[in-house]
Parts: structure tokens; sequence; C-alpha cells
């Protein structure tokens, strides 16, 4: 049976789901049904989530988790979470709780610039296409209006838009770089419809341009999009207290402080190490990202580029002691919105925003940066003290007897035996068959 179609799209969701069953499943009973059972019996919220994307056969569900007890500049917060992996919401819940005791969390904005640009290739002299973009620029400007106009009602808009010479990078190169406030909204649609207005003027103005004498010279425009990287939209959170209240168990607060810095230092210097730090930060972030409806490749490709920005991948977080005094900080790019894309659309999203307080874009910024301190907080502490496994695994426990498949009353007598002996694979397997020999 051929394993291609075409006019996939024009089928109905049933027919869908029986030409995936009959070309890759056909000797299954079992694929309709797994298809189907994640199917919501609430209609409306099935034809809402089918009309997400395209090609809609089911959903994917994931975990949603609330991580209570985080105060941030002095406001307590339980905050969303959507993500699979067992110890996520566990650690983010055990470090709100630790620094709740201590102060809570500090967080700011410090810039929120985004930025857009038109790529543009130009074979003629460089002084008649910076003259052009000098009389191009206040059309381009008065040509977005129309686009702009809400969001300078909001206080937001272009901020800037100039010609750079890409050439020595890029033969013939040039861009217009643009930079954007996009207020509560995340921004790309803004941002991408102000790039292709300014494109469309680009193009139009160039063919009445003296100084091109023909359209050989004509700039072309490569394309306009905006850029994920956003080192001015950024944001930083904090904690800190007395290294005395860090006190683990038989560690002193002094100790657990050196222990803590030296791991974070390790993670500044050596890239291995700083890719699976950031990662358990991204742990936080995604989670949360997800929760509010906001796109999570768009802040990972963001975070990680920063990380990099010296020339070396680095910590995105950093830890001192100063005159006895533990300071621990993030300082992390979040493009996010809190207004259009999903956020009035998906019910569960709504919900997220509401458990925190309906806020404006830059104060889920800090919600976000928050939850990656957090995060990154509660395994650089295991791993400088326990391990990282002891935590991880006892939270594992629960899907490794699912996988063994077992029961309720098999689990009430396994969960209390593992709280004080190693999980493993293994010793589930072995304690589970003793027990039903
Ligand atoms: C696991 O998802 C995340 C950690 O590996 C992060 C870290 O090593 O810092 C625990």
């Amino acid at each position: 049976m051929s394993k291609t179609i075409s006019g996939f799209s024009k089928l109905s969701k049933n027919k869908k789901i029986d030409w995936i069953v009959s070309t890759y499943f056909p000797d299954s009973n079992e694929a309709k049904n797994i298809i189907k059972q994640y199917w919501s019996s609430d209609e409306k919220l099935q034809k809402l989530h089918d009309e997400f994307i395209e090609n809609t056969i089911t959903n994917y569900y994931l975990p949603f988790g609330v991580a209570p007890n985080f105060l941030i500049n002095g406001h307590p917060y339980t905050i969303p979470m959507a993500i699979e992996e067992s110890s996520v919401v566990a650690a983010a819940s055990k470090a709100a709780k630790f620094w709740l005791e201590r102060g809570g969390f500090k967080a700011e904005v410090i810039s929120t610039k985004k930025i857009g640009q038109v790529h543009i290739i130009y074979r003629g002299s460089s002084e008649a296409l910076f003259s052009f973009f000098e009389e191009l620029k206040p059309k381009i400007l008065d040509e977005t209006k129309p686009l702009t106009k809400n969001m300078e009602k909001r206080g937001g808009g272009i901020l800037s838009v100039k010609l750079i010479d890409k050439t020595s990078e890029l033969e013939n190169y040039y861009q217009i770089h643009a930079e954007f406030d996009t207020r509560d909204a995340m921004g790309a649609n803004f941002i991408n419809s102000c790039l292709e207005s300014f494109a469309n003027t680009l193009r139009r103005e160039a063919k009445t341009f003296k100084q091109f004498e023909d359209e050989t010279i004509y700039p072309k425009v490569v394309m306009s999009i905006l850029s994920n990287y956003v080192p001015e939209c950024l944001v930083r959170a904090e904690v800190s207290c007395n290294i005395d209240l860090l006190q683990e168990g038989d560690i002193s607060g002094q100790e657990f402080c050196e222990r803590f810095v030296q791991a974070i230092k390790i993670a500044e210097v050596e890239p291995y190490r700083a890719v699976t730090h950031n990662k358990g930060i991204m742990n936080g972030i995604d989670a949360v990202v997800l929760a509010t409806g906001n796109d999570f490749r768009a802040i990972e490709a963001g975070v990680h580029a920063y990380a990099s920005k010296s020339g070396q991948y680095r910590s995105l977080t950093h830890a001192i002691v100063d005159n006895n005094i533990f300071k621990f900080w993030i300082e992390v790019p979040l493009a996010l919105g809190t207004i259009g894309g999903l956020t009035s659309l998906h019910p569960l999203v709504k919900l997220s925003l509401e458990m925190l307080h309906r806020p404006n874009a830059e104060e889920l910024m800090e919600i976000v940066a928050v939850a990656g301190l957090a995060q990154n907080f509660a395994a650089i502490k295991s791993l400088v003290t326990t391990g990282i496994q002891k935590g991880h695994m006892k939270m594992h426990l629960m899907n490794i007897l699912n996988q063994f498949g077992a029961n309720e009353e098999e689990k009430s007598i396994l969960i209390p035996k593992f709280q004080d002996i190693h999980v493993s694979h293994s010793a589930v397997s072995e304690a589970l068959n003793k027990m039903r020999e």
C-alpha cells in the first residue's frame, strides 16, 4: 500500500484516521482506539483543538500541574506548569517553599525591545542605497501607520528603523534592522506584518529612485521576519539570604554555599555542563511558557543564543557569596505575551493566566524567570548534596510501577517500601515479582 497521499488535508477527521490506521497499523485493533481515546467528550472543546492546526487527529496530553508558595516581589503565586518530567513540579514547589521562608524571589524586567529584519541583496553602490533609505524611511513609517495605530495606543510600536551594511560578512548583503515594543503581545504577527509592509514600500519606491539606473540594481528583498534572538527583552530574577540560613543537614551553610557557587562557576566555564545546567532551567521555563500558551520554541531558541553571546555557551545563572550573603540570580531573554495568540482561546491557558492574577507581559517575564531560577536552585542543591537520582527516581517510581502494570494494592505496599531504599527498574521489578509469587 502506498504510504503517500494527495489531498489528505481535505479528508474528514475520521477518514484521515482510517488512512493512518490502514497504512501504518493494518494488523492492529488498537491503533484507532488509542487515537480516539484522547478525544474530548466536549465537542466544542474538541473542535477548538481540531482547528488549532491542520490535520488534527487527536490531542496529545501533557500533565498540567501547579507549584504553590512562590513569593515574587512580595506577592504570592501558584505557578501552573505543563510538563511530563516526573520531578520538575515537585522540585519547583520545594524551591518555592524553601525561599518563601527566606524572603522570596525578587524579579525585574530590564528591557522589552524586540527585533525584526528585512534582509536585502543589493549590487549597486552603497552610497546610493543609503541615500535611497533616507528617502524611504519616512515612507515606510507612514505606510505602517494602520498597523501600528493600536499598538501605539497601548504604548508600543516601532522604536527605530535603520539600514545596516553587512557586506563584510556576506557579499551584497544589507538589512533593514527595526526595533519594536509590542507591550503585552508576544508580537510576532505585528512585527512580521510591519516588516512585510516595509518590504512592499521598498520594492515600489526602488522603481522610481533616480540613482538605481535600471532593474538590475534594484535592491532585492530576500525575506522579512522577526528575530527570536531578543537579548534586549531581558528579565532578571534573584534570591539572597545569609549563608547560615542554608545549612543542609550536617552540611553547614558556608560549606553548602561553597559547593553551590562552585557548581555554578563550572557551568559558567564548561559548555558540556552548561548545556545540562541550562536544560534544568528550561524545565521550569518551558513548563510555564507552555501552560500560559506561549511559544516555547521561540523561547528556547532565544535563550540558548543568549547563553552563547560571549562566543561560548555558558550558564544562565550566577551565584556569589559576599559578606556572608549568598546571592543567586538569572538573567534571561523572554519574549512573552499575555494577550493575543492562544491566550484568549485555550481554556487552560486562560485559567493559568487567571491563576497568575492576569499578569501583563512584564509580570509574566518575571514569573517565568523565577520558575527557571527555582528549578535550577533545586537541581544544584540536590546535585551538590544528595545527588540528583534520589529525588528523581522517587518521583519516577510511579512511572516504573505503571510500566510493570502494578495494581493499586501493589502500589500502596511498594511506594512506602521504596521511601528508604534506592529506586531502580530492576529493584522495582524484583520487589513486584516477589509480591506476585
Ligand atoms: C534534568 O531534567 C535536569 C538536570 O540534569 C539539571 C542539572 O543537571 O542541573 C537535573
